[in-house]
């Protein structure tokens, strides 16, 4: 599976593309002039890394998804003035069948590297699209995703695509001099045939039925801003 296919977005003033990684692109994951990217402590500090590559590391990663037979990943790229700047990656990881093979699911992970985009909506609606590529194209029952509490930025912007709470993991990382917890989240394929086989006859609670109608417009929003290549 490797990489993702090329998937144009535009949304207001704004225009970015979640397209493969080229491995020329790796450096500016590490990029100094840019302020050092996954270098910086601001970046890593709710990923769970406390150590900083350098472009083998990103050479390495790189090889390591063109080989994955389970992983999908995007680069996101922004897009100004027909120039393409790479800002950061969005993935869908272990993409498989669990429950005894009758569920297709994947972990979601994201970050972009260079926190003078932050704020702007850009994972926002990078997750609406990787979300709506999970369930209408890839036919996935269910998308994880886990975020340190802290990560305040995180969890809204996975909220905006129905992503809901599980369960908590205590004490999971020690960020800035407090041991973090770490909240476990879920997004259900909201379209009919995969609701009825997660739920079966169980009556889905509230929080799941408003969650459904979340990823549901998130979906209808993609289908609309994304131009899949
Ligand atoms: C987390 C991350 C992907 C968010 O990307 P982003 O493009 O800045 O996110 P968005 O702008 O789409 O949405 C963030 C929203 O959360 C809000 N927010 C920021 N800090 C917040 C906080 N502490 N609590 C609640 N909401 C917060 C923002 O104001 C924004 O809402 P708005 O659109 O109403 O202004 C980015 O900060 C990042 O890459 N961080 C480093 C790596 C990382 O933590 N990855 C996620 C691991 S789970």
């Amino acid at each position: 599976m490797a990489f993702g296919p090329i998937m144009k977005v535009r949304t207001g003033e704004l225009s970015f593309e979640l397209a493969p990684l080229t491995r020329d692109s790796m450096c500016e994951f590490v990029n100094i002039d840019h302020g050092g990217g996954m270098q910086r402590h601001s970046v890593t500090k709710y990923l769970g890394r406390n150590l900083a590559p350098v472009l083998e590391d990103e050479y390495e990663w790189f090889d390591r998804v063109r080989a994955s037979k389970d992983d999908i990943v995007w680069g996101i790229w922004l897009v100004e003035d027909d120039e393409r700047t790479l800002i950061g990656n969005s993935s869908l990881n272990g993409i498989g069948d669990s429950h005894a093979g009758f569920i297709r699911q994947a972990t979601s992970g994201s970050l972009i590297f260079r926190p003078e985009h932050w704020g702007k909506g850009i994972a926002s609606s990078a997750h609406k699209v990787r979300t709506w590529y999970a369930f209408q194209h890839l036919g996935l029952h269910r998308v994880n995703s886990a975020v340190i509490q802290a990560n305040g930025g995180s969890a809204t912007a996975l909220s905006r695509s129905g992503y809901t709470f599980v369960y908590t993991e205590r004490n999971e990382s020690f960020v800035d001099g407090e041991l973090r917890h770490m909240d476990c989240l879920e997004c259900l394929n909201p379209l009919d045939l995969f609701w009825r086989q997660w739920w079966h006859g169980d009556r889905p609670p509230a929080s799941a039925r408003r969650a459904r109608q979340l990823t549901l417009q998130a979906m209808a929003w993609a289908s609309k801003n994304v131009e899949l290549a």
